[in-house]
């Protein structure tokens, strides 16, 4: 069996390679570009070129595949690339396809629009499918604050006192990696929302995180208008800042990411990774 992994140099795609190879899993991981497959390319996995804006790109990978993980970047293109790759894994006779959505409720924002697009093309298709749908991630939100951490033990954010049932990285792929090696009917149409043990506010990640070094670490809250300067000043593109940060913080603030559900232990049979144990894990990248 081969499985497919779209966005194979990024965040999560390259997590997935990762846990299926780990498995003895055959890998074609996408990426646009030559240099990134070769260095992709070991053992089961094999690093392949394809763009999701070139359908021409596809069908000869998909040809090769007989499940995808589909995952692509938070982008005003992110629906119109997902459709293009559902529409060749479906010509090209795939067996399943588990897309990465979300589990904050972005509810018509542009994000949402574009996730949309994708379900609904897969609502369409006979292909089997699943969302694997973290909530916001530890990583993103908490590896994102390193410098800040690392010199003055602070994190900054506009999330107000809006709780977030934040989810370990591992934990997710755990969940993606388990439903891409079973049988495509047992989790068909499923949205498989994945989500931290508790919801928390900033201010007691804060706490949790410091509880865990034994440091105080401090979160700083501030009106979007002050966070969105801070980060154009320290250099964030423009043109990334509401799909990749501001509207998630928006979503936290109004209380749309406090989801926590049991689907990691269901899945697993394990309890899903604590803000406190993800600190601990982690203590050597934030060097204390
Ligand atoms: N971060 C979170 O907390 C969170 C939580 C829930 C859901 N999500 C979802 O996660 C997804 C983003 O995943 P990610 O953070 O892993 O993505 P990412 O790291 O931003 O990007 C994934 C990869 O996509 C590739 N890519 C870019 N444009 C492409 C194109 N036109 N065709 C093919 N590949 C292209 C790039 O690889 P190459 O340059 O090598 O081609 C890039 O490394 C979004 O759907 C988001 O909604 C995120």
């Amino acid at each position: 069996m081969a499985i497919l992994v779209t966005g194979a140099t990024g965040m999560f795609g390259s997590a997935v390679v990762s846990a299926l190879a780990q498995v003895g899993v055959e890998v074609l991981a996408m990426t646009r570009s030559e240099s990134s497959a070769e260095k992709l390319t070991h053992g089961n996995v094999t690093g392949v070129v394809g763009n999701l804006d070139d359908p021409e790109s596809l069908p000869a990978l998909m040809q090769r595949a007989d499940r995808m993980f589909l995952v692509s970047p938070m982008h005003p293109s992110l629906g119109q690339r997902e459709v293009t790759a559902i529409n060749a894994a479906t010509s090209a006779g795939i067996k399943q396809i588990v897309k990465l959505y979300g589990a904050v409720r972005h509810e018509g924002d542009q994000l949402d629009t574009q996730h949309q697009m994708s379900i609904e093309r897969l609502n369409t298709c006979e292909v089997p499918w699943t969302l694997v749908s973290p909530q916001t991630v530890m990583e993103t939100n908490l590896l994102g604050q390193i410098d800040g951490i690392k010199s003055e033990r602070s994190m900054y954010g506009a999330a107000g006192n809006g709780r977030i049932g934040m989810v370990a990285l591992d934990d997710c792929i755990e969940v993606a990696s388990t439903v891409l090696q079973s049988d495509p009917k047992q989790w068909e149409s499923a949205n498989l929302e994945i989500t931290g043990p508790s919801a928390l506010t900033y201010n007691e990640i804060a706490t949790e995180m410091s509880r865990a070094c034994n440091e105080t670490i401090t979160y700083v809250d501030m009106s979007e208008e002050e966070f969105s300067s801070m980060l154009l000043e320290y250099g964030f593109p423009e043109e990334d800042l509401e799909m990749q940060v501001l509207c998630h913080f928006r979503q936290m603030r109004n209380g749309k990411a406090s989801l926590v559900t049991d689907t990691f232990e269901k899945v697993t049979g394990k309890p899903a990774t604590s803000i406190y144990d993800w600190m601990q894990k982690n203590l050597d990248l934030f060097d204390i």
